[in-house]
């Protein structure tokens, strides 16, 4: 995906000097059990899709400032704490391929680590400077809201659609749009540029999660190391469920029910799912949402790292496709 040979060459060497340091900041502990459980979803995988975007926001600007790495490592300390949290909330049974944490251990220890790994986080953000250290307060913050509004479910009179669309934004496009955002700002890039990232990172964001969506309906039982159906499992309607339910019929008697606990109902619905024409339509508005990613693309000084950013949005549109 980098076809430039140097560009590729300092991300490699970059991503892993970040993989060390995040390591050793989450693990960072006199107490081993904190030690161990906080570095066990790191260890055990995850894209790291956040610390490369700050690194290519960086690009923007001067990216061997030192405190693009720290933001890097924050961001994802942020990252995989909101897991720890998520699978709780999810009753999720795998991540990364491994039981999830509360499944290891119990739910207790997965809430705390994961504050655990917020507390590394802040930590670390001393080192970057009082905008990047804003940003990153925000973010977390719209993150946190949007698990809320995710659980508490649409305001009286809200349509389910527009409620859901927000707490994508909220809960994922935050932290994306803060990874490219802050590159940029560690990085010293101008402001119009810093405002073009952040417009990237939130309709990259949307698409990533409207796409994280459909794999979830549209994968086999396992699908990068999580148990397909969990959303419906723990009665979160994603987007083409909540647009299935609008087509009326079988689906919305299964769908109306909430949680869907029995595994027979959940392939069932499943299946009835991904021939729906909600599931279509939220294809489609990952299409959008990539094209929005796009434009925004063309707002950037013409460096390598265009090039690395403009295919991405193709990536989210495709990987769900
Ligand atoms: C998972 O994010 C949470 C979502 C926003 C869908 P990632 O897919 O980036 O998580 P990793 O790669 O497993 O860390
Ligand atoms: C992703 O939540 C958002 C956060 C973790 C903040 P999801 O519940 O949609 O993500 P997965 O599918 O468990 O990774
Ligand atoms: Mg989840
Ligand atoms: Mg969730």
């Amino acid at each position: 995906m980098v076809s430039d040979p140097e560009l590729a060459d300092r991300l490699r060497k970059s991503m892993a000097d970040i993989e060390t340091r995040l390591r050793d900041t989450a693990t960072d502990s006199p107490d081993p059990l904190i030690s161990e459980a906080a570095g066990y979803l790191l260890g055990a995988g995850g894209k790291r899709w956040r610390p490369l975007l700050v690194l290519l926001g960086a690009q923007f600007g001067d990216p061997e400032r030192a405190s693009v790495l720290d933001a890097a490592v924050v961001v994802e300390l942020i990252h995989a704490a909101s897991l720890y949290h998520d699978d709780v909330m999810d009753e999720a049974p795998l991540r990364h391929g491994v039981p999830s944490a509360h499944t290891r251990w119990n739910n207790k220890i997965a809430i705390l680590v994961g504050d655990h790994l917020v507390a590394r986080g802040a930590t670390l953000s001393l080192e970057l400077d009082e905008t990047a250290r804003r940003a990153q307060a925000e973010a977390f913050e719209r993150l946190v809201r949007g698990q809320v509004r995710e659980v508490a479910g649409p305001r009286p009179g809200q349509d389910p659609v527009e409620h859901y669309l927000e707490v994508v934004r909220d809960k994922s496009a935050s932290l994306i749009a803060l990874a490219v955002r802050l590159g940029g700002i560690c990085a010293g890039a101008d402001t119009a540029t810093v405002a073009a990232l952040a417009d990237y990172g939130e309709a990259l964001g949307v698409a990533f999660q409207l796409s994280d969506d459909v794999i979830d309906i549209v994968s086999g039982a396992d699908r990068a190391g999580k148990v397909a159906g969990t959303d419906l499992r723990a009665g979160v309607r994603t987007l083409p469920a909540l647009l299935a339910l609008r087509e009326g019929g079988k689906l919305s008697d299964v769908l109306a029910a909430g949680p869907i606990e029995d595994a027979g109902l959940r392939a069932e619905a499943l299946a009835l799912l991904r021939s729906s024409a909600g599931l279509a339509a939220a294809r489609a508005e990952v299409s959008r949402y990539a094209a929005r990613a796009r434009s925004a693309v063309r707002r950037l000084p013409d460096r390598p790292a265009r090039r690395v950013l403009e295919p991405l949005c193709e990536l989210m549109a495709s990987r769900s496709a």
